[in-house]
């Protein structure tokens, strides 16, 4: 059972791969993804469509348990705030075992004090994935 820790709040959630409920943010059971399960606010002002950068985080262990960076991730949080060695954005990196990520500074004042998204109901909706049997 994978456990996903955000720090600096240090809150750690666990869950059973495969069994998480998806609410439609980035994809299936990416960091946002468990943080919208267990009710931890991560800012996500795109809705999940790697199409800005606030849901960036800093990996601090467990990288090798996140999916790959794609091309449009990697482009995308290369223009984040604060961006360093194990940057990811959280609604792109998708869980498979433990791993903890700090949330950058310049995010965590807003979180600290209870922000909604800044888009409010505006969110987008979700890039639809699609599998294909190849
Ligand atoms: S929520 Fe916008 S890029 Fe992740």
């Amino acid at each position: 059972m994978p456990k996903v820790t955000f720090l600096p709040a240090n809150e750690t959630f666990e869950f059973e791969s495969g069994k998480l409920p998806y609410h439609e943010h980035g994809k299936p059971e990416s960091l946002l993804d468990v943080a919208i399960n267990f009710g931890f606010h991560l800012e996500h002002a795109c809705g999940g469509n790697c199409a800005c950068t606030t849901c960036h985080v800093v990996v601090k262990s467990g990288a090798e348990n996140l999916s790959e960076e794609d091309d449009d991730e990697i482009d995308r949080c290369e223009t984040a705030a604060d961006y360093q060695v194990g940057s990811r954005l959280g609604c792109q990196a998708v869980v498979t075992g433990d791993v903890v990520v700090e949330i950058p500074a310049w995010n965590r004042n807003y979180i600290s004090e209870g922000g909604a998204s800044i888009l409010g109901d505006a969110i987008p909706p979700p890039k639809i994935r699609s599998i294909s049997a190849e």
